[in-house]
């Protein structure tokens, strides 16, 4: 694969989207070509099921189901978006990847951790990112902030996640912790509390190496 592969992760409220506009932003000024994405979501059929899994609504949705829609999210989205931006030789920038499945499927809700990475692995054939950056932040500050954030900007309607209590949050970010701590190769851990314009130097020099090897 000829493009360079970058994932971000962290819990709700840590900042990723902001933080990869700025990136984006710095990257596409000096000439890389660059795709921004997200799951779930990121093509059409992936942004109806994105509906599905963020709807308040949706409390009884089965956690098997959600690992399952998550599966099926992904594997729409690498063939039409990932998986051609890369052959094309560009630098994909993706809000969360396969460490969201094992945070929040896994460490969050309990499912058995082995079989999650055995289905990804069936998703994405092996795939996975050149380099991760996880935002990491206080499970409690996260959540305020994500609340904050949706009330602001009418996001009630993907309010799912966010309605999780505190502890449930506090596992997805251990979960991360605990991943990053696996494989210290791909990932850099970025403290997500500090002002955004800090958060960016932070993000840059967390991946420089990884642009200038891709
Ligand atoms: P977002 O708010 O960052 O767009 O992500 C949507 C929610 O989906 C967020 O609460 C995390 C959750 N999620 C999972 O539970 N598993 C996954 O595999 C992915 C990609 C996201």
């Amino acid at each position: 694969m000829k493009g360079t592969f970058i994932t971000f992760e962290g819990i709700e409220g840590s900042g990723k989207s902001t933080q990869i506009a700025l990136l984006a932003e710095f990257v596409a000024a000096s000439g890389t070509p660059v795709t921004v994405t997200r799951e779930p979501g990121g093509t059409r059929i992936g942004d109806k099921i994105r509906g599905i899994l963020l709807d308040p609504e949706h409390g009884a949705l089965d956690p098997t189901a959600e690992l399952l829609l998550y599966g099926a999210s992904r594997a729409q989205h690498l063939k039409e978006i990932i998986l051609p931006a890369l052959r094309a030789g560009r630098l994909v920038l993706c809000d969360r990847f396969s460490d969201a499945t094992l945070a929040y499927q896994g460490y969050g809700r309990g499912l058995d951790r082995e079989t999650i990475r055995v289905l990804d692995g069936i998703v994405t054939a092996g795939l996975r990112p050149d380099r991760t950056i996880l935002l990491d932040l206080d499970a409690g500050k996260g959540l305020a902030r994500a609340k904050g954030r949706n009330a602001l900007s009418g996001l009630e309607a993907e309010a799912r996640f966010e309605n999780e209590e505190t502890a449930f949050h506090e596992r997805v970010r251990q979960g991360y912790l605990a991943l990053a701590q696996e494989e210290p190769r791909r990932f850099r851990l970025v403290n997500a509390s500090l002002a955004p314009e800090q958060v960016q130097e932070a993000v840059r020099a967390a991946v420089a190496d990884a642009l200038s090897s891709g």
